[in-house]
C-alpha cells in the first residue's frame, strides 16, 4: 500500500497596508519603543482600518495570493478551513463566505477556533483528511482582525496584536514529504488568563458588558508567558526526540509569534541557531491564527524540498502543540 502523506504545496498571505508603529502607540498609551522592543521584539503591526471589512477580507486576499501564484483552479478545492478568533459574525461561518468568494464552489467549509493554536490544530485536521484519502485539496487559512477585539487604551494588550492572514494548500504526497508527527495539548484551567469574557453564552452582550469593556481581550501576560515558554519548549523537544532526531536534523523552527523571548526560549531548548528560526514578529506583532502561515510565506524562498520543519504554538484555552513536517517543494 502506498503511504500517503499530507504535504503543503503552496503558500499565500496578506497583511493590510497601515503600519501601527511603536512610536504611534507612544501617543496612544503610556508606553515606549524601548519597553515594547525589549519585552516583545515587536516594532510595528499591520491594522485593517476599513471598518466595513472583517477577517474574511484578510482571508480572501491571502487565498487570492495563493491562487494567483499557483494558478490553482478553485473549483478543485474540496475543503476550506478558516482558523480564526475573529469571525466576521458569531453565527454564519466565515469559511463558507470565503470559499464562495474565492470560487471554491465545490468545497465544504468551516471555521476552527483554538486561539493562537488554531492554525496548528488546522494543520492536524487537514493532514488527517488527506492521509485518509478522503479529500485531495484542502485550503487552510489563518486569518484574524485582532484590532476588532483590542482595547487601544490597554497598554498590556494593544502593543502586542496585529491583523493579517496566511493560507496553505494541503495535497497528497507519495515521496515521504509532508506531515510526519504531532503533539497537541490543551488545558482548560488556563482560560481565565487569556480571554474575552463577554459575547458568548456565559455572558451574553448587554449594555453593562459594553460599558465595562468586557468585549476586549484580557491577558494576564506574566502567567501566559510562563506557560507559553515551558509548554512550547517541552512539546518541541519531545517531538524532536520521539522521532529520533537531533538539532542537526532540524532545518527550521516555525514558532507562533507571540513574544520574541518565547521564540528564543523554544529555539534554545532544541538547540537551533537564530538563522534557522522563522521570525517576523518585529513586522506584524501577534496575528493569532495567521502567525505560522505568515512565517511560511516570508521564508518560502529559503525552504528546500525535504527540509524538516518543527512548528510550535501556544494560545488561549490554554491550547498548544508541536508538528513535525517535511517541506515538499523548491521555489525558484
Ligand atoms: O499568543 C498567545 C499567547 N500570548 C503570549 O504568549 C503572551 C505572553 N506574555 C507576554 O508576552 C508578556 O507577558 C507581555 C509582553 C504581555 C508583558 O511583558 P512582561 O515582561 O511579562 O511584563 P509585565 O506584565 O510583568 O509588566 C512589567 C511592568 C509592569 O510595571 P510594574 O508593575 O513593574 O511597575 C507593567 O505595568 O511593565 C509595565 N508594562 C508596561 N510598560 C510600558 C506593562 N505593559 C507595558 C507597556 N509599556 N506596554
Amino acid at each position: 500500500m502506498i503511504d500517503i502523506k499530507a504535504a503543503i504545496t503552496a503558500v499565500g498571505a496578506y497583511v493590510p497596508e497601515y503600519r501601527l508603529t511603536n512610536s504611534i502607540l507612544e501617543t496612544m498609551v503610556d508606553t515606549n519603543d524601548e519597553w515594547i522592543t525589549s519585552r516583545t521584539g515587536i516594532k510595528e503591526r499591520r491594522i485593517l482600518k476599513d471598518p466595513t471589512q472583517g477577517s474574511s477580507f484578510l482571508a480572501i486576499q491571502a487565498a487570492h495570493d495563493l491562487i494567483n501564484k499557483t494558478q490553482l483552479d478553485p473549483t478543485t478545492i474540496d475543503l476550506v478551513i478558516v482558523a480564526t478568533v475573529t469571525p466576521d459574525m458569531p453565527v454564519a461561518s466565515t469559511a463558507a463566505y470565503v470559499a464562495t468568494q474565492i470560487g471554491a464552489i465545490n468545497a465544504f467549509s468551516y471555521d476552527l477556533m483554538a486561539a493562537c493554536s488554531g492554525f496548528l490544530y488546522g494543520m492536524s485536521t487537514a493532514s488527517a483528511y488527506i492521509e485518509s484519502g478522503r479529500y485531495k485539496k484542502i485550503l487552510l487559512i489563518g486569518a484574524d482582525k485582532m484590532s476588532s477585539i483590542i482595547d487601544y487604551k490597554d497598554r498590556a494588550t494593544c502593543i502586542i496584536f496585529g491583523d493579517g492572514a496566511g493560507a496553505v494548500l494541503f495535497e497528497p504526497n507519495t515521496e515521504g514529504n509532508g506531515f510526519q508527527d504531532e503533539i497537541l495539548r490543551s488545558d482548560g484551567t488556563g482560560r481565565n488568563f487569556l480571554r474575552i469574557e463577554a459575547g458568548g453564552s456565559l455572558m451574553p452582550a448587554s449594555q453593562e458588558t459594553v460599558e465595562n469593556n468586557r468585549h476586549y481581550v484580557f491577558q494576564d501576560g506574566k502567567n501566559v508567558f510562563k506557560h507559553a515558554v515551558s509548554n512550547m519548549a517541552d512539546v518541541s523537544e519531545q517531538i524532536v526526540k520521539r522521532n529520533d532526531l537531533t538539532n542537526d536534523d532540524i532545518d527550521w523552527l516555525v514558532p507562533h509569534q507571540a513574544n520574541k523571548r518565547i521564540i528564543d526560549a523554544t529555539a534554545k531548548r532544541i538547540d537551533l541557531p537564530e538563522d534557522q528560526v522563522m521570525i517576523n514578529i518585529h513586522k506584524y506583532g501577534n496575528t493569532t491564527s495567521a502567525t505560522l502561515p505568515l512565517c511560511l510565506n516570508d521564508y518560502e524562498k529559503q525552504l528546500k524540498k525535504g527540509d524538516q520543519l518543527v512548528f510550535a504554538a501556544f494560545g488561549g484555552g490554554f491550547t498548544w502543540g508541536s508538528i513535525l513536517l517535511k517541506w515538499a517543494y523548491n521555489t525558484n
